[in-house]
C-alpha cells in the first residue's frame, strides 16, 4: 500500500507531457509577435500580468489547462480577442508550458481539448 501511494504520489508531482517540441518551437514566434509587448519577452510581466513562475500558476491558484487556454484563445491578444489561428493559440500554449517547466511529449495539444481540460497548471519555475 504504501509502496502504491507513493508511486501514485511521483505521479502527481511530476508534470505531464501535454505538447510538441514543434509546437513550442512555433509558439516561441507566436508570443514575440503577439504577446510579448504586454507579457515581456521574458513572459515576467508588464502592461499584462506575468506568465511564468508561482506568480502566475502556483498551487494555490488552483488554475487548470482548460481555465487559462479559454482566457488565451477568447480574450488574447487583448484587444483583438479571437484574432489568431487554432494552431497559433495552441502553440502559444505549448510555449507557455515549456517556459513553466512542461516537458514536451509525442502528442500535440489539441485546441478543443484544451479548452475543456481540467488538468491542473502548476509552473514549475520557483
Ligand atoms: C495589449 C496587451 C496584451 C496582449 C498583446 C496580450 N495580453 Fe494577455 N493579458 C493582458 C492583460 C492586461 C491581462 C490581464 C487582464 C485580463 O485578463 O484581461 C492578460 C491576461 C492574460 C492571461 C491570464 C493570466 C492569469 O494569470 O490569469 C494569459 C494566460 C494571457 N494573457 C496570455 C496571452 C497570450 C498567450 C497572448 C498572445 C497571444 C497575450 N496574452 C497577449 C494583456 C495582453
Amino acid at each position: 500500500m504504501a509502496l502504491i501511494l507513493s508511486a501514485a504520489g511521483a505521479a502527481a508531482a511530476a508534470p505531464p507531457a501535454l505538447y510538441t517540441a514543434a509546437q513550442s518551437a512555433s509558439g516561441a514566434t507566436v508570443f514575440a509577435q503577439n504577446c510579448a509587448m504586454c507579457h515581456g519577452a521574458d513572459l515576467k510581466g508588464g502592461a499584462g500580468p506575468s506568465l511564468v513562475g508561482q506568480s502566475f500558476a502556483s498551487a494555490a491558484n488552483k488554475y487548470t489547462i482548460g481555465a487559462i487556454f479559454s482566457e488565451i484563445a477568447e480574450q488574447m491578444p487583448a484587444g483583438q480577442p479571437g484574432s489568431l489561428t487554432h494552431d497559433q493559440y495552441t502553440a502559444a500554449l505549448a510555449y507557455i508550458l515549456s517556459k513553466n517547466g512542461y516537458p514536451a511529449g509525442s502528442t500535440a495539444l489539441d485546441y478543443n481539448a484544451s479548452l475543456g481540460s481540467s488538468v491542473p497548471l502548476v509552473s514549475q519555475v520557483k
